[in-house]
């Protein structure tokens, strides 16, 4: 690896913690950071306000192409913008949410994103921490350090609602986590660590913990 330049690559799943330890490790690092999941989540709003079917296959594929992305790389100031809007709050939308594997599931829309990924590490001068599903294993497998976030899925669900404010009921939030995961890991697998992955539980890590053990991995691994 380059002495300058440090890219790290964090995959897990909904609620496991990783946007927030991704943000925090960027941070103490001086580094960029990478929402990959707010790219997917972009393009879904996209299609939908262009009053795309999800289900027409085509129609996504050519949604995913023609959208114009946009995103912050900053940690302390995520901003994202599609086809020269805003749409930081929208993305977090609970419709954005049960509607985005319609666009992670589909292989064509997978490569596109993955292509305008790579470029955003790749220009990132000091490097970057990138987040998501696919991004030990796909978009960069050559990262100086490559760390699956998992935790349990009763921790995962609570996270998830105090994100939304507890304004979920038990129905929606199963959705939200559990057949989003589901159905999201049908392309890639991001519950198991790929071989050179290292494994972290984070269901009795605070979030200044789970920070902290990666830092420690990247102070053993990649210094
Ligand atoms: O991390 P998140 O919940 O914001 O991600 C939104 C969706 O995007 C999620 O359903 C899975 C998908 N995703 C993906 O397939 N690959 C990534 N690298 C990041 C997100």
């Amino acid at each position: 690896m380059p002495a300058d330049r440090l890219v790290i690559a964090i995959d897990g799943p909904s609620g496991s913690g990783k946007s927030s330890a991704a943000k925090g490790v960027a941070r103490s690092l001086g580094l960029a950071y990478l929402d990959t999941g707010a790219m997917y989540r972009a393009v879904t709003w996209a299609l939908l306000r262009a009053g795309v079917d999800p289900s027409d296959r085509d129609a996504v594929i050519a949604s995913t192409r023609d959208a114009d992305l946009e995103i912050s790389l900053d940690p302390d100031a995520p901003w994202v913008r599609v086809n020269g809007q805003d749409v930081t709050d929208a993305i977090r939308e609970p419709g954005i949410s049960a509607t985005v594997s319609a666009v992670a599931t589909l292989p064509e829309c997978r490569a596109n994103l993955v292509e305008r990924q790579r470029a955003i590490i790749e220009a990132a001068p000091a490097g970057i921490v990138a987040e998501g599903r696919d991004i030990t294993t796909v978009v960069a497998p050559d990262a100086d350090v490559r760390l699956l976030l998992t935790a349990d899925p009763e921790i995962r669900m609570a996270r998830r609602k105090a994100e939304l404010g507890g304004k979920v009921d038990a129905e929606a939030l199963a959705d939200q986590v559990l057949r989003r995961d589901a159905d999201d890991s049908t392309l890639v697998n991001f519950t198991t660590a790929a071989d050179g992955v290292t494994h972290l539980d984070g269901t009795y890590l605070t979030l200044e913990g789970t920070i902290q053990a990666i830092l420690d991995l990247v102070a053993r691994t990649a210094r």
